[in-house]
């Protein structure tokens, strides 16, 4: 350094302390699309066979996969802690109320999982296993295309008062309250929106959506009057019945989600909420017209929750088995 004329110091210096707050400031600058490249090259490839098998089997399970992914991002970053398992001294977060009876998927990852650890053990973290899972599920359901970033690593630890307490929206929520929820997970109202567009796959328990069809308005009568038929009002009773969150095309990703959004076809009270009226309107207007921009943006936004605070280089481990710490 001593060398130098004190210019070129102080200039190295800036430099240095630049590239130092780069790396700091974006917590996903160490996901990368090569991250396996050498440690496991044929990682994407096994994880779209599994995927492809077990969808071709039961479609639904591509929107289960895909969900999965979203409670694990939004409950402390995407680091796998949706996956363990509960013990007699471990709690983890499959039973917090939006989990409970409802999350499923499970043995796909674990599918995945042991046929990643025979090819390459200890390398291909289920944090990663289920971004990849993700995309796959919504690209065979004729969604679009992305490049997942990997090199999440696995957390030791989860979060179940966090799950179990308002980190994740409720379907019970309005606008106001599911634009605050994304946005403390960095996600901005578009992000919502866009990601909303993922109920144009899979189902909901009548539990999760009696309240809409029997004592609100902003639903048209004759759809109430369908999906009352397998939800009786009386809670408690038919609670698992299920029903599509998209009407028509359950298990096609595609734009139809928002279709039935305008015609007030909406099967939670939260979708619907994003049109009854209010600052999403236009975006949803904006997405029944145009299937690119809804893509598009949903790529985006998918690709943004993929960043949430990933465990990265030393930090957490590589589970052996999705459902326990090593
Ligand atoms: C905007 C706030 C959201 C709320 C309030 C919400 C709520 C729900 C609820 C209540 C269910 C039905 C669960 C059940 O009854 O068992 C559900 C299902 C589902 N959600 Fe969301 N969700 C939201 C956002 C998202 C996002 C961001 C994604 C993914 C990007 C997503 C993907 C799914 C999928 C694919 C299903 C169907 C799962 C299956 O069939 O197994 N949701 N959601
Ligand atoms: C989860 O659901 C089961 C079965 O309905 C129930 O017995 C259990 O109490 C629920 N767990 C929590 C933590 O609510
Ligand atoms: C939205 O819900 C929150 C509670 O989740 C409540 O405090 C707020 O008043 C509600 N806002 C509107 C506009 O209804």
């Amino acid at each position: 350094m001593s060398q130098h004329p004190p210019s070129l110091y102080l200039s190295s210096i800036f430099v240095a302390l630049a590239l130092l707050f780069l790396l700091i400031g974006t917590s996903s600058a160490q996901l990368d699309e090569n991250f396996y490249c050498k440690k496991c090259p044929n990682v994407f490839d096994t994880v779209e066979t599994v995927v492809k098998s077990a969808v071709s089997k039961e479609q639904r399970i591509g929107a289960s996969l895909l969900r999965l992914f979203f409670h694990d991002c939004f409950v402390d970053g995407c680091d796998g802690s949706i996956l363990l398992d509960d013990t007699s001294s471990f709690k983890g977060e499959k039973t917090a109320a939006p989990n409970n009876n409802s999350a499923r998927g499970f043995e796909v990852i674990d599918a995945i999982k042991s046929k990643l650890e025979a090819i390459c053990p200890g390398v291909v973290s289920c944090a990663d296993i289920l971004a990849i899972a993700s995309r796959d599920s919504v690209v065979i359901l004729g969604g679009p295309f992305w490049n997942v970033k990997v090199g999440r690593r696995d957390s030791r630890t989860a979060n179940f008062i966090a799950a179990n307490t308002g980190v994740l929206p409720s379907p019970a929520s309005n606008l106001t309250k599911l634009i605050s929820t994304f946005k403390a997970q960095g996600l901005s109202v578009k992000d919502m929106v866009a990601l909303s567009g993922a109920h144009t796959i899979g189902e909901a328990r009548c539990t999760s959506f009696r309240n809409h069809i029997y004592n609100e308005n902003n639903i048209d009568s004759t759809f109430a009057k369908i999906r009352q038929r397998k939800c009786p009002s009386t809670v408690g009773t038919g609670d698992n019945n299920l029903a599509n969150l998209d009407l028509q095309t359950p298990t096609h990703f595609d734009n139809n989600y928002y279709k039935n959004l305008i015609i007030k076809k909406g099967l939670l009270h939260s979708d619907q909420e994003l049109f009854n009226g209010g600052s999403t309107d236009s975006l949803v207007q904006t997405y029944t017209q145009n299937e690119k921009a809804f893509d598009s943006d949903f790529v985006a936004a998918m690709i943004k929750m993929g960043n949430n605070k990933p465990l990265t280089g030393g930090q957490g481990e590589i589970r052996k088995n999705c459902r326990r710490l090593n």
